[in-house]
């Protein structure tokens, strides 16, 4: 390094505090510091101004009916289509614009650009194809693809006609596939023939219909996207109802499709998500309020502009790509990037390379990325020109201030703000973040709360905790994006997200408090620093995954008796899947048994969930009352010092465990 690289290094490490750049502030679509007042004073009336960035069919009565909490109602009687609002609203004066920049995993040469009209093209046909095959308003089309362009076609296609989608992450397994289907009484299933990982080709076909096997009721249709090139395809004859999504295309040849006028409550979509049971939850998110917080917040934070070239390499099997990928930079009517593969493959500058390609003018990613390129090192951004990134953005995680820094630093120049964007599945965008032209960034805290947004730091019993103390992260008001409600299970929804600091008898708004099962801190400036979940849910690589999910997957391998799995620290990934496992009576601790075992998580959830440690153990630590003491166990997983061993039932078999993973 030379030395004045040694010298802004060191002083890039001191610095706490950094302001967006005059350059950006200039241009950027919030500039008025007086929007956080503003928004105060006219709540709820101040969400108006989202609900604007949307096209109705039918204008909304009032902004929320907060009548029966906590099912709360945005826009209540407005109608409008989402289709319509991120396609056809935009054909007249971006009609040959790109909307989708696909750049698709080096195989081939065939990225490929759809334009506004083109993409309109085909989500009628491909709806005109739905409905053709029964599906109607309400029936629940489920996804099960990669980062494929037929993935937002068929969404978007299912918006059209009132179909809400449950698109399942194509990384998670078969078993995965077939619970979400049940749960969501799907009778039909888009999903793919198989796609390319690292230039192999993988079989997707057969994962899916391992599935539909079980799937407990019928399957009326699945409509199968042929991604592989001739030659790579594997051998499956299609089922009767098995159908190639070309031929329900080219069957539909210059269809057009009357968007379906839905109601701002009706639902768009459901996401499935972890949570403290084994049983995942079905997320359910409404058309008017989603896809107007989706479109504000891509605004206000991505400072979306028609003319940008946007890029965010999430995939949309999570939240973060229907939001940012799909629904909220579409409504904009700007071009949203879409990459399949991997950001290492062929070589470790492939955002980089797509970055200066296509001259992408935002970047979203996730801290588990930003750790990755750390490691792999400056040289790889550098051999690119970046210059045209504005804004640089991540999500998913804590970030640490190092990676912070250098995200800023070699990644956006020391020109393009950093948002720390903190959300969830169930809140539908964004929620605590800097507005990026307004607001002073402090790395390793996302920030204020969104403008309009309660949000407080409270102890257990409710009561807001001192700066600088560490609490429960509270929204003490509902806002537009929230769920709406757990999939057919209300007492579900009200349990898992209010039943802690509300008063469930009262029908007072007041009463209702949403909890994320989030902890917090916040500064004397009102910036939030999340530390992390607080129920048994981990966080891999930005992905949620519930400690109890893994936990019966391993008691479901022959010869394990008793599993216990926490999440400890892991430097790339965040945090990583630690497995005890005690084994069943007449079982060996064997290498053979580990297998079984990592495969069984496999089997169950996904190789996101593949334990980084399976660690035999003849007892687990206890409490008296028979409670799993996880916090030792992530102790151990960490190398830290072990605490208070004396509440324990068995306070012996805690150094023994540690001593097996750590050594002596
Ligand atoms: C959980 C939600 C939001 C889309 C991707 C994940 C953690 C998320 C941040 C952040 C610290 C964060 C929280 C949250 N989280 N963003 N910027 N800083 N933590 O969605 O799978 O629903 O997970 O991710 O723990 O509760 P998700």
């Amino acid at each position: 390094m030379s030395d004045e690289d040694v010298q802004l290094e060191a002083r890039l490490e001191e610095q706490e505090v950094f302001e967006p750049s005059a350059s950006f502030a200039e241009q950027a679509n919030v500039t008025d510091e007086g929007i956080y007042e503003e928004f105060e004073e006219n709540w709820p009336e101040c969400w108006e101004g989202a609900a604007d960035l949307l096209d109705w069919e039918e204008d909304y009565d009032q902004v929320l009916d907060d009548s029966n909490p906590p099912f709360y109602e945005w826009f209540t009687d407005g109608t409008l289509n989402a289709s319509a609002n991120c396609l056809d609203r935009h054909l007249e004066e971006r009609g040959d614009e790109a909307a989708i920049e696909w750049v698709g995993e080096p195989v081939d040469e065939d990225n490929v650009t759809y334009t506004y009209e083109e993409l309109h093209q085909k989500v009628n046909e491909f709806a005109a194809g739905l409905r053709e095959m029964g599906v109607g308003e309400g029936d629940v089309v489920t996804m099960y693809m990669p980062m494929i362009p037929q993935l937002p076609i068929a969404m978007l296609a299912c918006a059209r006609i009132g179909a809400p989608h449950s698109v399942v992450f194509a990384g998670f397994s078969a078993d995965a596939l077939a619970t979400r289907m049940n749960s969501a009484d799907s009778e039909y299933l888009v999903t793919c023939d198989g796609y390319y990982r690292r230039g192999d080709p993988l079989d997707h076909l057969d994962k899916a219909n391992e599935g539909l096997s079980g799937v407990d009721h019928e399957v009326e249709r699945t409509i199968v996207a042929e991604r592989l090139m001739d030659g790579d395809g594997f051998d499956h004859d299609y089922a009767d109802n098995q159908v190639a999504f070309d031929d329900v295309i080219a069957d539909n040849e210059g269809a057009e499709v009357e968007p379906v006028d839905r109601d701002a409550e009706d639902m768009l979509f459901l996401m499935y998500t972890s949570g403290t049971t084994g049983k995942p939850k079905g997320v359910k998110h409404s058309t008017g309020g989603y896809l107007a917080w989706a479109a504000w917040t891509s605004q206000a934070v991505l400072d979306i502009k028609p003319e940008d070239t946007y890029f965010c390499s999430a995939d949309i099997g999570w939240i973060t790509g229907h939001s940012y990928i799909v629904y909220g930079p579409l409504a904009l009517g700007t071009t949203t990037m879409m990459y399949e593969g991997t950001p290492d493959y062929p070589d470790k500058d492939r955002l980089w390379e797509i970055v200066e390609d296509y001259e992408a003018t935002q970047l979203y990613t996730a801290p588990t990325a930003i750790r990755a390129f750390m490691k792999w090192g400056k040289q790889y951004p550098e051999q690119h020109d970046l210059s045209s990134l504005r804004l640089l953005g991540t999500v998913g995680e804590p970030i640490n201030p190092r990676a912070w820094k250098w995200y800023y630093k070699h990644i956006g120049g020391e020109e393009c703000p950093v948002v720390d964007t903190w959300w969830q599945t169930e809140t539908g965008g964004m929620m605590i973040t800097t507005l990026p032209g307004i607001k002073d960034m402090k790395p390793g805290s996302a920030g204020p709360p969104l403008p309009g947004l309660d949000v407080r730091i409270v102890d257990t019993e409710g009561d807001e905790v001192e700066p600088g103390r560490a609490g429960y992260l509270t929204v003490n008001k509902p806002w537009p994006g929230m769920l709406r409600t757990l999939y057919k299970n209300d007492e579900r929804f009200i349990d898992e997200y209010w039943a802690e600091y509300s008063d469930t008898d009262s029908d007072d708004p007041d009463d209702w408090v949403y909890f994320p099962e989030d902890g917090a801190k916040i500064d004397e400036d009102g910036y939030i620093t999340v530390l992390g979940r607080v129920d048994d849910v981990i966080n891999v690589s930005g992905h949620r995954l519930g400690t109890m999910e893994i936990e019966s997957a391993i008691v479901g391998v022959e010869g394990v008796a008793e599993a216990a799995v926490v999440g400890g620290d892991h430097d790339i990934k965040g945090e990583a899947v630690y497995a005890y496992v005690i084994t069943e009576d007449g079982y060996d601790e064997t290498e053979e048994l580990r297998s079984a075992i990592i495969d069984g998580v496999e089997d169950a959830i996904g190789p996101i969930a593949r334990p980084e440690a399976v660690i035999f153990t003849p007892e687990l630590p206890k409490t008296r009352s028979g409670k799993i003491m996880r916090r030792l166990l992530e102790d151990i997983a960490n190398g830290e010092e072990l605490g208070d061993t004396s509440t324990l039932r068995n306070p012996d078999v805690v150094s023994d465990i540690a001593t097996k993973v750590q050594g002596d």
